[in-house]
């Protein structure tokens, strides 16, 4: 199926071929979304990569898509930005196909490319005249902290250096929406947190970003939309602190104990390992299990104590953890 053909633009289901709907009888909030994506599905032969997607993103939020490897998450990108066909669903991404849409959008692919030969400006020049923009290298590139770089070819820049340029790529045509699919795969943890301090700033700007990644931290710290995905499907969503509520994990704590504390004393511990002179235990009752702990271990122990509050990470792992050996299909 060709990129324009049927499948592509937003269709009632069940009838591709069919034209675009009009704007009055989008579905309720379809049209207001940054993103809208429901029931979507998407096969790669035998493969079938996303399995009933739905997706609502507001303008302006910043949301991140989770999942574990091969869960469809740029799948499903690569079909919001226009460049990828669908089988059926129905997508609308600025009320619009995503085709349609496609000049209103900056996009960071997973495996983006870059011309070798080209320097920095002329690459920004280049893709800035693609959209129909005279763009500005040096604004660009001091965005990504780049600007020393403008006259150096692309072959010559680092790996993360090269990940900075395409993240300066996406703002070429002052995009309302910019979808970045791993921006800080591969950067060091000062350019991640500056790429994080640039993701800020755009939805400071009033711009909706939509992004992938696997360091979860990451949306924790950015994202007012977490969006897990396993086996092409949505299996959890909300803010980060919601989820983490919603969960109801337990924290863990970890102190030094010079022998195994009875369990039978401590009520509140669910889960308890002692070992090389340590407990790790595992509680919904932080402050009265510290308590008792003092009370038991002597003030002392709870000198060399740390507390791991439950965390989105934890959601991860509930929602998406599987075994690897587990059946994709
Ligand atoms: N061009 C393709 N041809 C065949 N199968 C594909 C193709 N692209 C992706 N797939 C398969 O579709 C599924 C979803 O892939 P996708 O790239 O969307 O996952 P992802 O969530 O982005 O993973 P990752 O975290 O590794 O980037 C995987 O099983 C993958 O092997
Ligand atoms: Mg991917």
């Amino acid at each position: 199926m060709e990129i324009g053909r049927p499948g592509v633009d937003w269709r009632p289901p069940g009838r591709a071929g069919s034209s675009v709907i009009s704007a009055h009888s989008l579905p309720t909030g379809g049209g207001d979304s940054a993103v809208w994506v429901r029931d979507l599905h998407k096969s790669y032969g035998a493969v079938q990569a996303v399995k009933g997607l739905d997706l609502r993103i507001g303008r302006g939020q910043i949301a991140a898509l989770l999942g574990p490897n091969g869960a469809g998450k740029t799948t499903t990108m690569e079909i919001i930005e226009g460049l990828k066909p669908f089988d059926s669903g129905q997508v609308l991404v600025l009320g619009m196909s995503p085709l349609q849409a496609r000049r209103r959008v900056g996009v960071q692919l997973q495996e983006g490319a870059l011309y070798d030969d080209l320097t920095c400006a002329e690459t920004i020049r280049l893709f800035g005249r693609l959209y129909g923009f005279d763009t500005d290298p040096v604004r660009l590139l001091r965005l990504v902290d780049l600007e020393e770089m403008l006259n150096r070819r692309a072959s010559a820049l680092s790996g993360g250096q090269k990940r900075r340029l395409q993240i300066a790529l996406t703002l070429c045509n002052d995009p309302e929406l910019v979808v970045l699919d791993e921006p800080t795969t591969g950067l060091d943890p000062l350019s991640r947190r500056q790429t994080w301090s640039l993701i800020e700033e755009l939805h400071g700007q009033g711009r909706t970003v939509l992004l992938t990644t696997h360091y979860i931290e990451e949306a924790e710290q950015l994202a007012e939309l977490v969006v897990i995905i396993d086996h092409g499907r949505v299996v959890a969503e909300g803010a980060p602190a919601q989820l983490v509520a919603e969960l109801g994990a337990a924290a863990k704590i970890s102190l030094a104990a010079p022998r195994e504390p009875d369990l039978a004393r401590f009520p509140g511990v669910l889960r308890g390992r002692w070992g090389q002179g340590r407990w790790e235990l595992q509680t919904k009752e932080v402050g009265a299990i510290l308590a008792a702990l003092g009370r038991e271990l002597g003030e002392e122990a709870l000198r060399d104590v740390t507390v791991r509050p439950p965390s989105l990470e934890d959601v991860f792992l509930d929602k998406a953890g599987r075994q690897l050996s587990e059946d994709r299909s």
